[in-house]
């Protein structure tokens, strides 16, 4: 694998192969000594253009465990301030020697155009670019659904018939667009919940059902409950008219929680918006992944690096 940018990319054998390497890297995260020498000499660089706390340190900890040497770049403090471009930025990692880059990025596409620039010849992982994608995210939540349904025997499986809801502001979500190509290539069952105004548009050759009514959805029992952070900083009131009106229509609260079944699993990516689209009973509880999603990420940040980062990059396969 050359470059992360987009889970639309991945075959099922692919994906699968990523989740089991991660159950290995999980393995080694469970030893005394937690780290492998597989990456010592290479160099990682987290170019984060957009604010990030576990994405950023959940990389940072992964590259760490693979003996990478880590370097973190903030825009913020640094003279993309002053104007500088992500060619000019670009180009300076090249002349630091960076091996791999996991980029953040408000503008969709951002990683792809940096991938097939020519500017920097590394391996470039898609932290989360503007509203399209957010791969190692969805790989991580495929990884945990995996996890608490086949238990012990998760390797070599794929998702196949596990429901799974998706409810909020889709229309912001790299995490929603991410989860929906890899969980339905995994041969998972993907609906979306969403009020009218946070639905994008071009869904019609989406591989998944859409409801308005969260009861009805939640009534339906599904395997798996996802509720995506409401992303106020990227829309207009016209939006998103109301926190206490959001809530009571799509939020998942005490009583929409205390409906689903013992065995339904609540996830989030965080950061929760707390008492808005979620309430912390159900964030707290034993059903909710919402810490076992951010544990599971370093495992699966490490499988990504390993694949992109370990073999000769002359001779992997391009599969961006
Ligand atoms: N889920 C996620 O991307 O969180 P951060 O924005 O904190 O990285």
């Amino acid at each position: 694998m050359r470059h992360l940018l987009s889970t639309k990319d991945l075959s099922r054998d692919e994906a699968i192969n990523l989740l089991d390497i991660a159950e290995d890297m999980a393995d080694v995260a469970q030893r005394e000594v937690k780290k492998l020498p597989t990456l010592r000499g290479k160099t990682v660089v987290n170019l984060f253009f957009e604010d990030s706390t576990r994405t950023r340190i959940s990389f940072e900890a992964a590259a760490k465990r693979l003996s990478a040497d880590v370097i973190n770049f903030s825009a913020k403090g640094s003279s993309v301030s002053k104007g500088e471009s992500l060619k000019d930025t670009a180009q300076t990692l090249a002349a630091i020697g960076a091996d791999g880059v996991v980029i953040r990025h408000p503008a969709s596409g951002g990683p792809a155009v940096l991938a097939a620039s020519g500017w920097i010849d590394a391996g470039i992982i898609n932290a989360g670019d503007g509203t399209h994608e957010h791969p190692t995210q969805a790989l991580l939540d495929a990884f945990t659904i995996r996890r608490r349904i086949h238990g012990q025997a998760s390797r070599s499986r794929g998702l196949d018939g596990v429901t799974v809801t998706i409810v909020g502001d889709v229309l912001h979500s790299r995490v929603a667009r991410s989860n929906l190509w890899l969980l339905t290539t995994l041969g998972a069952e993907v609906t979306f919940v969403a009020p009218p105004t946070l639905l994008p548009s071009n869904t019609a050759l989406w591989p998944a059902r859409f409801s308005f009514d969260l009861d009805d959805a939640i009534d339906a029992g599904p395997d798996v409950v996802m509720m995506l952070r409401i992303q106020t900083e990227r829309m207009s009131a016209a939006f998103f008219p109301s926190s206490r009106e959001y809530s009571r229509v799509w939020g998942l609260d005490d009583a929409r929680f205390g409906r689903l079944g013992p065995a339904s699993i609540v996830m989030h990516p965080g950061p929760m918006n707390r008492g808005l689209e979620i309430s912390s009973a159900a964030a707290d509880s034993a059903n909710s992944t919402v810490l076992e999603q951010v544990t599971n990420g370093v495992s699966v940040r490490m499988a990504a690096l390993y694949l992109l980062l370990s073999g000769d990059r002359k001779e992997s396969k391009n599969v961006d």
